[in-house]
């Protein structure tokens, strides 16, 4: 099954996509929600932000990265020289696991699809990955963010930024330093790599 590297940018809308999910049940998580957490932000963006799945907050707003983590991330952008309006942002599991676990494989493999028409439709120059869940689809890879984090990598079409979820940078505060870092990369490469 090709992925997202190997299949070209598509015409379908995000709304297209949202409308194709409906009130999903393609696993457990649709019986848990409050809201699905599609996604959010400017769809044609240049950077797509991935995260793991939605938390309390977001469940109950229907928003990716709305509560502590999201706030996080907001003071975050500017060391890329972004600021919200100018990302879109999207998690690979779009329905609260209860009690924030770790989304389970098979939740991950009925989710993902929808994450990979959403990278397809806004075709970002740059996918930044937060944290192992993010990081382990967008890379196909079972490496963990700490080994695979500081540097990029050009897989097809993307550049892709694994880096730590800023969630983990509030309770690892020597964290967000490396985090901070792997922005400041991301600002760099899209200074270097004018669009158009
Ligand atoms: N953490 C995530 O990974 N995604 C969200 O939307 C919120 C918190």
């Amino acid at each position: 099954i090709p992925g997202h590297e190997h299949q070209g940018p598509q015409e379908v809308t995000l709304e297209e996509i949202r409308a194709v999910m409906g009130n999903c049940q393609l696993c457990p998580l649709g019986q848990t929600r409050t809201n699905l957490v599609f996604g959010v932000g400017n769809p044609n963006a240049r950077v797509m932000f991935v995260g793991e799945g939605p938390g309390r907050n977001e469940d109950l707003q229907g928003e990716p990265f709305v509560g502590a983590a999201g706030h996080k991330l907001d003071s975050l952008l500017s060391v890329a020289g972004l600021t919200r309006d100018q990302i879109y942002i999207a998690n690979v599991v779009k329905c609260r696991p209860p009690g924030n676990r770790n989304p389970k494989p098979e939740e991950i493999a009925a989710c993902s699809p929808f994450l990979r028409e959403q990278i397809r439709s806004v075709w970002p120059d740059v996918l930044v990955c937060l944290g192992n869940f993010a990081s382990q689809f967008v890379l196909r890879t079972e490496a963990g963010v700490t080994s695979l984090r500081g540097k990029l990598y050009q897989t097809g079409h993307f550049v892709v930024c694994p880096t730590f979820h800023p969630a983990a940078c509030i309770y690892h505060s020597d964290w967000q330093p490396l985090l901070e870092s792997d922005l400041a990369m991301v600002g760099q490469w899209l200074r270097d790599n004018p669009p158009g």
